[in-house]
């Protein structure tokens, strides 16, 4: 199942604000369109927002009036802007949009829709990659995986998070499709629900067992000796491997240091911002009072309450086992080893 594509000159994607109960397909010809989709959350996860944002770009190009190169590159430029404000935790967006500016302005092509056509080509490319990059990383991951563990998963990190397949998800697939019977404790994930709404989804699809706990269950599992592992995404990974992802990530894995219980990110090098030095210096979106005081339509807190609600929180790198890429595990001192693996995924795009 893709969770975006291109067709027909257009960015089609799952609505992912209305499943399960609903399933729809949203379509797009203008990337700020797009830009509001992704705050929105019609997309989310940082690979699926990369994803969009490169079309996005494409879009842009063919958006454009541009009849010379430096006009299309001045309008692909805007557009950048208007995208990368769209969600600023998740790096994999403004990772995209610079890969695709980086392109056009490499290019020395002779006239401006040669130009067009490349960044399309661009965009696919980008997406296809992420489902080899997510098999990879599921390959990798498989390995710390021990036979028939009970997984602790927080947010939703599966093909509707990425192009398809998933991150963290995705190691629990590969597991699963190596004959691992492995079982998933899905946290709800307040206060959007992605667990409950999209990863429980994912994994009933996909036949792999699993229970919905309320995220307080988590900290009572582990401590019980019902949790084996706990896997998770990120939005973006700092230089020295402290990890901003979905609020609540953060309790989950002191815990399970505090439990003994084996602790890894899983994270394509797309989200690994070598220029972000430490989790300090990863910027937090704040979102909207509804998404707190609010569930499915109906209020649940005082009219006028004061509500505070931060999107990720931040892991410092010391609370993980290590962290899973399309490059192989990290393992500390990450920040030796996330560079490594930086560079091994840049050169492998070179040479692709
Ligand atoms: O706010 P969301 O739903 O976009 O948050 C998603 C997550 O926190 C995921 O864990 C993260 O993007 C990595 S998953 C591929």
């Amino acid at each position: 199942m893709r969770t975006i594509w291109w067709q027909d000159g257009q960015v089609k994607m799952i609505d992912q604000r209305i499943l399960p109960l609903q399933f729809a397909i949203e379509s797009y010809d203008d990337y700020r369109a797009v830009a509001s989709a992704i705050t929105e959350m019609v997309i989310r996860g940082a690979p699926a927002i990369g994803a969009a944002g490169g079309y996005a770009m494409a879009l842009a190009a063919q958006q454009s009036p541009a009849t010379d190169r430096d006009s299309l590159l001045a309008d692909l430029a805007a557009a950048k802007e208007v995208l990368d404000a769209a969600r600023p935790t998740a790096v994999n967006l403004t990772w995209a949009t610079q890969r695709l500016l980086d392109l056009a302005a490499h290019l020395v092509l002779p006239h401006v829709d040669d130009i067009r056509s490349a960044l399309l080509v661009e965009a696919e490319r980008l997406a296809d990659q992420d489902v080899a990059i997510n098999r990879r990383m599921g390959a990798n991951g498989a390995a710390v995986v021990p036979h028939g563990a009970n997984i602790l998963h927080h947010c939703n990190t599966g093909s509707l998070a990425t192009v398809d397949y998933g991150t963290a998800l995705g190691v629990v697939r590969a597991a699963w499709e190596q004959g691992n019977p492995v079982h998933v404790w899905v946290d709800e994930t307040r206060p959007r629900l992605q667990g409950a709404r999209l990863t429980a989804w994912e994994l009933m699809q996909a036949g792999i067992p699993m229970h919905l706990i309320a995220d307080n269950a988590a900290g009572h599992l582990m401590r019980a000796g019902r949790v084996d592992v706990v896997l998770f995404g990120a939005d973006r990974v700092a230089a020295n491997g402290d990890a901003a992802n979905k609020i609540g990530t953060y309790k989950l894995a002191v815990l399970a240091k505090e439990n003994g219980i084996p602790c890894y990110c899983v994270a394509p090098t797309s989200t690994v911002d070598l220029n972000t030095l430490t989790g300090d210096d990863i910027p937090i979106e704040e979102r909207s009072w509804e998404e707190v005081a609010v569930v499915d339509g109906v209020q649940i807190a005082p009219d006028g309450v004061p509500v505070y609600n931060p999107a990720f929180d931040v892991t410092p790198h010391r609370y993980l086992t290590g962290i899973v890429t399309e490059e192989g595990i990290c393992y500390p001192p990450f920040d030796v080893s996330l560079r490594r693996a930086k560079e091994a995924a840049e050169a492998r795009i070179r040479n692709e």
